[in-house]
């Protein structure tokens, strides 16, 4: 424990296993740019090259503007990012490449410039260095074919998502030539530095995310045509789904349906004629055809399927006609089963539910039909969907809740061919088993042996906890750690967990001798008081109660702070109010890197009251010795005044 609180900088803990000190990436749009941003953001420095800017203006202005678009977006998590990238260029600076661990080529998607470019890296970059490849299109095979030994054993593809910041998917595409040992470092690179989640997928083209997303959006979108739906329908339908609000039509506006001619026909180049997706054939659909010849691009030329009116109303395209018509708002609640029960949506009589059926089988039996070529088990394909295309549930996930059984009975009803895999999971009980995704061999997956990271829901299996209640339950970590978990609606401090707080602070020292704050939950370590609660007691004129409260939480998180054993807060998702009041009482605070943390309070008429504020002044003063007390308190009135929230780890910290 001690050691975790002493270690200097815990961004760099990830780099130095994975043997990453500095990287380059070759390339500075939207891609390039972004992963460079990413490597700053876990703590490394990294060179970032483009090609060299016009005669007489900057040699590195592409990659410096690169590198300023960064900031704009939001690719940099705080202010130190940008000072950890050295912009450059090809022409000058390729010798600086000989220092990286790591170098990632993202740029233009044509074959043969990468080649070249490959050529130039092989003559500097140090042994042993790994290379990857961020296209979405290219495989692997091609990219390497002839460029001798060294480069196909260290070269592999690694395709981010965009943006990079926010995209949690990489997909990692090796080779038979590959070092097994630069593959596995590669991967705990992706995942351990720059905190995303790697699915391993086979040389194949569009890898797996592409190829089942964009199948996908054809065959939405082909099929709402031929049911007749609108697409405010038919993106409604899609909420049954757990697909973001934007379904499949609004997606198209998002993405740019510009790329259709490139993604989608070079998609088609290169499968099979016997590949589902020449049934969708999206580039040479009317509609689209005629969007992109229009310059209807979506949301960047100012409207596709949806624009709005200069008096800023909202319109949408009619499918039939291809006229723009105000927008038909579909109320979820007017849809089968409110619009997000699949099963009810699916099973609907009417255009709707065939509208749903359509999309889930298509979808379904094109991602078992070629599971077997793209990936190892149906997990990954769910894993890249998910993190990939924002899917609540992947295309198995979603057969497992319809039922694997319904779905082979109706392809069989309705004369179509039931795929291998569908008809294996039915013998099998569904396409996951207690959480055990089915191979492509059949048979579920073993599970991994436990390397995964501890979590609440693993200790939860194991048995019961020290103590608990229905807000809060203090857990035995092992080797003498406890968790202190808040299990209410976003882990709010209802009453109760006062009292399993204050059981906690009894037992440190006899029942445990260090204590971790935390939670399985994503969305939040916890944000803050419950105000329901304290709006209660307001309309009540219950004063005494709220007095309670409030002083009574003052008093245990002091003495949390004061406890006779290390408390280590492990901050995530949103740390807001008391949350992170109580958080600012830990001795130290092991934080996820996108992190919303802050004492917001102002903003509903409170001011923190649970110590936060004497806690700011605290670090403040610490941290600025030199400092007056009136500088300091104006320094923490600044942050609390204006309800300041991090975007970040680094801008809490900040
Ligand atoms: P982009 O067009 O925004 O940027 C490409 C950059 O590469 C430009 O700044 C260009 O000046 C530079 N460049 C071109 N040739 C170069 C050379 N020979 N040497 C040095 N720099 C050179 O492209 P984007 O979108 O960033 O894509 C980059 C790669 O990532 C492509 O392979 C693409 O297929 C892939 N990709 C793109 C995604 C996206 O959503 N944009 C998603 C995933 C992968």
């Amino acid at each position: 424990m001690l050691e975790i609180l002493k270690r200097p900088n815990p961004l760099a803990l990830g780099a130095a296993a994975t043997g990453i000190r500095r990287a380059a990436v070759i390339g500075a749009g939207s891609m390039g740019a972004g992963i460079a941003a990413q490597f700053a953001n876990a703590g490394i420095e990294v060179d970032l090259l483009d090609i060299p800017g016009p005669d007489g203006g900057p040699r590195n202005a592409p990659a410096e503007g690169g590198v300023a678009r960064q900031v704009k977006v939001h690719g940099f998590m705080g202010a130190s990012g940008p000072g950890r990238v050295t912009p450059g260029n090809t022409v000058d600076d390729l010798d600086r490449l000989a220092e990286a661990d790591w170098i990632v080529e993202a740029i233009v998607e044509r074959l043969d410039i990468k080649r070249a470019l490959y050529a130039r890296i092989e003559t500097v970059r140090k042994p042993g260095c790994i290379v990857s490849s961020n296209t979405s299109t290219i495989p692997r095979a091609a990219l390497v074919a002839g460029m001798g030994e060294a480069f196909a054993r260290d070269f592999i593809i690694t395709h981010f998502f965009n943006p990079p910041r926010v995209m949690q998917l990489v997909e990692i595409v090796a080779g038979p030539e590959n070092d097994p040992a630069l593959v596995a470092r590669a991967h705990a690179a992706c995942e351990a530095v720059l905190g995303k989640t790697v699915v391993d997928c086979r040389d194949t083209p569009g890898f797996i995310a592409n190829r089942i997303g964009c199948f996908w959006m054809a065959a939405a979108a082909l099929e709402a045509k031929r049911l007749g739906l609108t697409v405010e329908q038919a993106d409604a339908v899609h909420g049954a789904f757990g697909i973001p609000r934007t379904g499949v039509f609004g997606l198209f506006d998002l993405v740019g349906i510009d790329l259709v001619p490139q993604v989608w026909a070079s998609l088609m180049k290169t499968l099979p004629e016997a590949d589902e997706i020449h049934l969708f054939n999206l580039p040479a659909d009317p509609t689209f055809t005629a969007l992109i010849a229009a310059g209807r691009f979506g949301r960047k030329s100012g409207g596709g399927f949806f624009r709005l009116t200069p008096e800023k109303k909202k319109e949408a395209l009619d499918l039939a006609t291809g006229e723009y018509r105000p927008e038909q708002p579909v109320v979820p609640a007017s849809l089968p089963g409110g619009g997000r029960d699949l099963g009810a949506m699916v099973d609907a009589e009417g255009p709707l539910g065939a509208y749903a059926w359509a999309v889930l089988s298509t979808v379904l039996s094109y991602a078992a039909a070629h599971g077997p070529e793209i990936a190892g088990d149906v997990g990954a394909i769910d894993t890249a969907m998910e993190l990939g295309y924002a899917w609540r549930k992947g295309p198995f996930a979603l057969g497992d809740a319809y039922g694997a059984k319904k779905v082979a009975e109706r392809l069989a009803a309705e004369g179509r061919p039931v795929p291998d895999l569908v008809a294996k999971a039915v013998a099998e009980g569904g396409f996951y088993e207690s959480g055990r995704p089915l191979t492509m061999s059949g048979g579920h997956q073993e599970h991994a042996p436990s390397a995964a990271p501890l979590s609440i829901a693993r200790l939860k299996a194991k048995g019961a906890p020290i103590a608990g209640n229905g807000a809060a339950s203090l857990w035995d970590m092992g080797e003498g750690v406890a968790c202190l978990e808040l299990h209410t609606k976003m882990n709010s401090f209802a009453p109760e967990v006062m009292d399993i707080l204050e059981e906690t602070i009894a037992l440190a020292g006899s029942r445990f001798r260090a204590l971790v704050l935390g939670n399985d939950d994503p969305r939040a370590f916890s944000a803050g008081a419950d105000l329901s609660f304290i709006l209660g007691m307001l309309k009540g004129d219950d004063r005494g109660t709220l007095d309670t409260y409030i002083t009574r939480n003052q008093h245990l998180f002091l003495r949390l702070k004061y406890a006779p054993v290390p408390v280590v807060a492990a901050m995530h998702g949103f740390a807001l109010g008391g949350g992170c009041e109580f958080a600012l009482h830990a001795d130290a605070i092991v934080a996820h890197a996108e992190l919303t943390a802050g004492l917001p309070e102002i903003s509903v008429g409170l001011i923190p009251a649970w110590g936060g504020c004497t806690q700011l002044l605290l670090r403040a003063a610490a941290l600025d010795p030199a400092a007056t007390p009136a500088e300091i308190a104006a320094r923490v009135f600044a942050t609390i005044f204006p309800a300041l929230k991090s975007a970040s780890a680094e801008q809490a910290r900040e």
